[in-house]
């Protein structure tokens, strides 16, 4: 299919990952445990992230360990950076394994096996002229730092954040040009185990800890920003938000503003300290209403004023509909946040919905908001892939899915917005972030694995393969 508009010159198509989720190799190089390894493989896991009192002990009786091995990564990143080549990928988002650097997380001293490592996968997509875009902590955190110190709870974090950061920049500042600094910022109002690392033991934790938690991570991104601009000039550095445009269900002023207010709180709060460098004015009454009294300490709203981030980065995968007083059985299966269902939308097989044009909405309302270069570093389907007995994996829904989502990009390009690139989600098939399965597949390229641990982690091309590419090859103008 022909679209009919044209994406900008220079637009950074290409795919996206984590450590965390593809490297697998976990105590091999002198990397320390971290917390995706003590996370439990299968649909419990969203039970272990969602319910109160983790403790982060390894039980190999009792659960399985995906991310031990995820897709072995750090073996064959040659051979999966040659699929992403041919491709034509014009950049790769990964992330750093903190635990890889600093294996306890707060070391003095660096782990030179570590740092060599993410050399050799940098030369190598340099090699084929992929740029580099690099989240600094993307759902990870050395787990001596949680539990010697409660994870970000704990102020002595920025210290070892700043170490951490300083030592990146300097490393690889001739190969790496983006930079983000926390994956999905946002999202540990809901699962604070990934983001903040650390668990919820009661319902008071959900406030005052994840909000000094919270004022942590902004005075260690603002530092993180400050850091990139004077030891890399030219470099860009960004947030990164996963977005949910959220509906009202109705035009009943009582949804409408309770929509308004779970998204000021879920999609805006982090994103305005970031960008605008500045605590917004809706959550001083959030704060008051909550008991939560930070611990600001001199410097820290000057530092955040004064180090806003380049561009917006988002994830967006659904929409969110919300209803005041809603019934427990009208909230969707799938909706992580709990809104209730979209009766419009049609969901995948884990029950995200389906929006295309809310990802349009999406793009509308952040550059609305912030006027500042945007850039969608995950989108895509999570589907189960059927391999066929020639070998061939027809996957017509994730193309028909894609594209969707990318004419949308394409009218939001047209409304105004600035759009800087597209990495879909997972471009390798790899560990899921939420249920630890293999079977929730995103990728172009199949690996064979599978959710019981078996599989000889071959690598092999789905029909989406050749369909990204020529998207690719035409600057999004055949789709
Ligand atoms: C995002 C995360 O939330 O969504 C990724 O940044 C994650 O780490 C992706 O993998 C898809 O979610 P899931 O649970 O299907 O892997």
């Amino acid at each position: 299919m022909t679209s009919t508009f044209k994406f900008p010159e220079g637009f950074l198509w290409g795919g996206a990952t984590a450590a965390n989720q593809l490297e697998g190799a976990s105590n091999e190089g002198g990397k320390g445990l971290n917390t995706p390894d003590v996370l439990p493989g299968g649909k419990v896991r969203l039970k272990v992230l969602s319910d109160p009192g983790f403790d982060f002990e390894l039980d190999t009786e009792k659960y399985t360990y995906p991310n031990h091995e995820a897709i072995d990564f750090y073996h064959r990143y040659k051979e999966d950076i040659a699929l992403f080549a041919e491709m034509g990928f014009k950049t790769f988002r990964m992330s750093i394994a903190w635990s890889r650097i600093f294996p306890n997380g707060n070391e003095l001293t660096p782990n030179e096996e570590g740092l060599a490592f993410y050399d050799r996968v940098f030369d190598e997509l340099l090699k084929y002229n992929i740029e580099p875009v690099v989240t600094i902590s993307h759902y990870e955190l050395p787990i001596h730092l949680v539990k010697e110190y409660g994870g970000w709870r704990s102020r002595e974090l920025v210290t070892f954040f700043e170490r951490y950061v300083t030592v990146l920049f300097n490393r690889y500042k001739d190969k790496v040009k983006y930079w983000m600094t926390f994956n999905e910022i946002n999202s540990s109002l809901h699962m604070p185990i990934l983001g903040l690392g650390f668990a919820i033991q009661n319902e008071e934790d959900r406030y005052q800890p994840t909000f000094q938690a919270y004022h942590h991570q902004f005075v260690a991104s603002a530092r993180a920003v400050q850091l990139c601009h004077e030891i890399i000039p030219g470099a860009q550095i960004g947030c990164m938000l996963v977005y949910l445009p959220t509906y009202s269900v109705d035009s009943n002023p009582e949804n409408v503003l309770f929509a308004l207010q779970e998204e000021q709180i879920f999609n805006y709060f982090c994103g305005d300290v970031q960008v605008r460098g500045h605590y917004p004015a809706f959550i001083k009454r959030y704060f008051k209403e909550h008991n939560i009294e930070l611990d600001i300490q001199d410097g820290d709203l000057e530092l955040i004023k004064e180090n806003t981030v380049d561009y917006v980065a988002l994830s967006y995968y659904m929409s969110r509909t919300e209803k005041k007083d809603k019934k427990p059985e009208e909230v969707g299966k799938g909706n992580i946040l709990g809104g209730i269902k979209n009766s419009f939308l049609k969901a995948s097989d884990w029950g995200w919905e389906i929006d295309p044009t809310g990802l349009r909405i999406s793009l509308n309302q952040l550059y609305d908001r912030y006027e500042k270069p945007l850039f969608v570093v995950e989108n895509g389907l999570g589907a189960y892939d059927k391999v066929e007995e020639d070998g061939a994996i027809n996957d017509d829904y994730r193309i028909d899915y894609l594209r969707e989502h990318i004419k949308a990009m394409g009218e939001a390009v047209q409304d105004g917005v600035e759009l800087m690139g597209y990495t879909p989600w997972g471009c390798i098939d790899l560990v899921s972030a939420s249920t630890g399965e293999m079977s929730k597949r995103y990728g172009f390229i199949y690996v064979d694995k599978h959710d019981d641990g078996s599989g000889t982690l071959e690598r092999s091309k789905k029909k989406s393969f050749d369909w990204f590419k020529n998207v690719i090859a035409t600057n999004g103008e055949e789709l």
